[in-house]
């Protein structure tokens, strides 16, 4: 590095505004420069009225800042603005968020019913963009044992 390179960056340093430039080259390395959202599993069999944990990890492009993330059931190709769950008051008192506002979007649905089978979405809101994943993840609840014995 020549030292009128040295020189520059220095300056660089020295003023205010340098400061986020710097920030943003150093955690460059460690995130993503994309939208993913990935469910692991994407497919969750569960029985009527036990708890799910839909494990759900997320990036975002670097230079962003999260305004707000949630889960909804409207997938993009509804041509719908997706509305959040937790405002819904089918799921509000249900469903926990349990991840965070980096890169885990994991969340608990508790008591679930049939109405419940559904594709779900991870929805990320930026500073500059808005995106979810195209695939969700789909729950499909089944009724009891005597039920299952039933219907078939
Ligand atoms: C996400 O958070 C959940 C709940 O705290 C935790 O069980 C899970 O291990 C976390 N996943 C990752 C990838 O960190």
């Amino acid at each position: 590095m020549s030292y009128n390179t040295m020189y520059f960056m220095l300056m660089w340093v020295r003023t205010a505004s340098a400061l986020p430039l710097v920030f943003l080259l150093m955690i460059h390395g460690v995130s993503s420069d994309d939208w993913t959202v990935r469910y692991s599993p994407s497919h969750i069999c569960a029985l009527k009225d036990s708890t799910v944990i839909m494990n759900c990890t997320y990036t975002y492009p670097t230079g962003h800042q999260i305004k707000e993330v949630f889960w909804t059931k409207e997938s993009v190709k509804d041509g719908v603005e997706p509305s959040d769950l937790s405002e819904d008051p089918e799921y509000s008192q249900r469903l926990q968020y349990l991840g965070d506002q980096q890169q885990n979007c994991t969340v608990r649905l508790s008591h679930v019913t049939l109405k419940d089978s559904h594709e779900y979405y991870f929805r990320i809101i930026t500073n500059k963009d808005k995106a979810m994943g195209i695939a969700g993840v789909t729950l499909a609840v089944t009724g009891d044992f005597h039920e299952v014995y039933l219907f078939f």
